[in-house]
């Protein structure tokens, strides 16, 4: 199953109500990756949302800091069409560009002054598509410009993994979260997730040309992770 036939009308339909229960502290990463990226970026900045889904880093973002625009890309139509929807309720359609697609598919001589991928990377196997997906960004981004990356991570098998995703499951149930979608997705996250381990993912990003690797945000088997670009 690729993005595409994962985040379809009907799970697209129910993100929103639904993010808050699955991931811990959905919105405090968010909240957190604006205030890092605030640290840094001028009153104009142009930034770089990959996996924009229905919206959420440019609807937050763009609340905040009036002279910001974005551009989202994101290969689910049916997400893009919610994002679309809310981003002018918002009334940021004339400061956001929303594409059907992938980080690749931007011109190689567009550039940003910072790029989040969050919830996105995960899904990619480790067999050059996470690296590439990390270059992609990467090779937009104007020399020491931030990028923010949130990623479910572990060894499946672990000890600590197993715990945490037992955890897991009881924590979703535990915010309401219906049995039967809790149970849908875990059956289904092994064919969808490519794990890797943390120190994997800091690997991945010095290749990329990432430095100054920081992590800001952890929740079970969560991740958030802020570099630079060299
Ligand atoms: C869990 S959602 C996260 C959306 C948003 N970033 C958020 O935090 O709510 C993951 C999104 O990533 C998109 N996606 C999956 N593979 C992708 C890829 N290779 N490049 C960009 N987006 C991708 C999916 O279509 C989906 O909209």
């Amino acid at each position: 199953m690729n993005a595409e036939e994962r985040f379809n009308e009907e799970r697209a339909g129910r993100y929103d109500a639904d993010i808050h229960k699955a991931i811990p502290g959905y919105e405090a990463l968010h909240g957190m990756a604006g205030a890092l990226l605030r640290l840094d970026l001028r009153e104009d900045a142009r930034v770089l949302v990959v996996g924009s889904g229905t919206g959420a880093e440019i609807v937050g973002l763009g609340a905040e800091e009036p002279g910001w625009s974005f551009t989202g890309v994101d290969p689910s139509g049916d997400m893009t069409a919610i994002a679309r929807r809310r981003v002018a309720d918002a009334g940021l359609a004339g400061r956001a560009d929303l594409r059907v697609g992938y980080a690749h598919d931007l011109a190689p001589g567009e550039r940003y002054d910072a790029a989040t991928a969050i919830l996105v990377m995960h899904f990619l196997p480790d067999d050059g598509q996470k690296l590439e997906l990390l270059r992609a960004v990467s090779s937009r981004l104007e020399p020491g410009s931030p990028f923010i990356l949130a990623d479910l991570h572990g060894e499946p098998g672990s000890a600590w993994f197993e715990r945490f995703f037992k955890a897991w499951k009881l924590y979703q149930l535990s915010r309401g979260r219906g049995h039967e979608h809790v149970e849908e997705q875990l059956r289904e996250l092994p064919q969808l997730v490519h794990f890797v381990p943390e120190q994997r993912i800091l690997e991945l990003f010095d290749e990329a040309g990432f430095v100054e690797t920081e992590r800001f945000y952890a929740a079970l088997l969560f991740g958030g992770w802020v570099a630079r670009k060299a």
